[in-house]
């Protein structure tokens, strides 16, 4: 692993959102180099920027139609190289996001395997042999040219499945070809010399889209593991340094195939949405949450992946409902915080959630956004027209600004020491400053009860964390003792003939 995600807090850009530059109403790389010190502010050592090149946008870039050229709205190759340089000296790395799995139906290679007569692309994508045949349990496109097959599709119906074999080919379908037929081979090497030009530009590594998908029929996932393994030994020979982390959410499966991090997801069986997003959130002051079921897939996930890689808690992506769509009040948004931070695996702060950003209800679909539109919104930078995010009339946004009044913004937070924005950098400094708080370090639960409050865990059997999101104090049973305070939020804790109590919203580190 690259000595670098030891110590690494991530920050997500979606490009679309963050800082215009131009005045076109849409986030670009000037404008992400314009605001790489507040990047830097917030105790960030690296960014994963969602998908920048060229494309019709049906999946706000996640339809790639040339994975070698950046999206012109967005600037030139040239400018995304300036934005690796200026990160760079300011110590901060960035990883681009890779869509292995689909391309946009405008990719050049699809449109060379539309056509009727084979070519160097027939095999690219995943095509059956008649258009009367679908490909069992995928959706498909068909009809739409004079080839005579049905082709795979990822996920939208503009997302032809790029073609790497299938683990467990139907020998009666000839078109089910395996991993190691000339087609899937091709598709795969052309996928590293994607990542050879980008990592040669200067990039720091890449976050992998729905990388548990690529080989299909495959159930336990051993082709997709092999596959990976199988560009880990190319990266290790070209760029030992490149860092990837995967859409996967098995750490146990991704981590084997080489990645260095997974992410927990709001999807499959991690139990994240039990802690933020679901009707009675763990981390409220109402206090009907539970979080057993995540701490014990937490732990099987841990002990199957110790020492192997990281496993990446992320505050919320563009896929999800924002952090503060049901962490509603400053004080719980802390407390999140200090749980994200305090967690091993390298911790990913979606853009806008360090000042508590929120869903903004209501808007129409932006590019495929559908109801992940609402999370997409323009950063709040300031009182200025469209909240410092673009010069363009507000009709032009490329979604409209939260409406709301009160809405967060970093320069009404910037000053002031007890928002949600100063307590995100007092603990990024801390976990950066504390190696037991690092993304290595060992984490052992200690409150796994089925509703069971306030949440304990120990890191590197030093520290000992207790988060109590709830608005009652809430007894402290266990061992080891807290000692010497390190960090706290809200009141202290109180021991009282034997009893600890802990204070109603409140946190804090401790020696032990
Ligand atoms: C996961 C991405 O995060 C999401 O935004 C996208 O729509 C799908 N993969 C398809 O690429």
């Amino acid at each position: 692993m690259p000595e670098w995600l030891k110590n690494a807090v991530f920050y997500e850009i979606y490009p679309q959102s963050f800082q215009d530059s131009n005045a076109d109403g849409v986030g670009d790389f000037k404008g992400i180099i314009s605001r790489l010190d507040y990047i830097a502010s917030l105790g960030a050592t690296a960014i994963w920027l969602n998908p920048c090149f060229d494309s019709p946008f049906g999946d706000a870039g996640y339809d790639v139609s040339d994975y070698l050229k950046a999206a012109p709205r967005y600037g030139t190759n040239e400018d995304l190289k300036k934005l690796f340089d200026e990160a760079h000296s300011r110590g901060i790395r960035v990883l681009l996001d890779l869509v292995p799995g689909h391309t946009s139906v405008e990719h050049p290679w699809f449109k060379e395997s539309l056509k009727a007569e084979r070519n160097e692309f027939s095999d690219r994508y995943v095509w059956t042999d008649s258009v009367w045949k679908e490909p069992a349990g995928m959706a498909s496109l068909r009809g739409i040219s004079d080839r005579n097959g049905s082709c795979a599709v990822n996920f939208f119906s503009h997302q032809p499945a790029l073609n790497y074999g299938f683990y467990q080919p139907d020998p009666a379908e000839k078109w089910q070809q395996p991993t190691s037929a000339p087609g899937p081979r091709a598709t795969l090497e052309a996928m590293k010399d994607v990542m050879r030009f980008w990592l040669g530009l200067g990039a720091d590594g890449f976050r992998v889209d729905m990388a548990g998908s690529l080989v299909k029929n495959d159930p336990e996932s051993k082709g997709t593991i092999a596959l990976w393994q199988e560009v880990r030994e190319f990266l290790d020979k070209e760029f030992p340094e490149a860092a990837m982390v995967s859409e996967w959410g098995e750490p146990d499966k991704s981590l084997a195939g080489g990645f260095h991090m997974d992410f927990l997801l709001h999807f499959g069986p991690s139990h994240y949405n039990d802690l933020f997003r679901c009707e009675h959130p763990y981390f409220s002051p109402e206090g009907k949450g539970d979080a057993s079921g995540f701490i014990e897939k937490y732990r099987e996930n841990y002990l199957k992946t110790a020492k192997k890689g990281l496993i990446c808690i992320p505050s919320g992506n563009h896929d999800m409902d924002r952090l503060a769509r049901s962490v509603k009040d400053r004080d719980s948004l802390k407390l999140a915080f200090m749980f994200l931070l305090t967690m091993p695996g390298a911790p990913f702060i979606y853009y806008g959630d360090e000042i508590g950003m929120r869903y903004v209800e209501g808007l129409t679909s932006k590019e495929g956004g559908f109801e992940r539109t609402g999370s997409r919104s323009p950063m709040q930078w300031d009182k200025t027209p469209n909240a410092g995010f673009s010069a363009a009339a507000p009709g032009l946004l490329y979604v409209p600004i939260d409406p709301a009044d009160d809405r967060p913004t970093v320069a009404g937070q910037e000053g002031d020491p007890l928002s949600l924005l100063s307590e995100v950098r007092r603990l990024t400094a801390l976990r950066r400053s504390t190696p037991e708080l690092q993304s290595e370090a060992d984490v052992e639960f200690l409150s796994v009860a089925k509703g069971e409050y306030p949440l304990c865990y120990t890191r590197a059997g030093r520290l000992l964390v207790i988060i109590n999101p709830t608005a009652k104090p809430q007894e402290y049973t266990h061992t080891p003792i807290p000692w010497e305070e390190i960090y706290r939020l809200g009141e202290a804790i109180k021991t009282d003939g034997g009893r600890t109590t802990v204070p109603p919203m409140s946190g804090g580190v401790y020696r032990v």
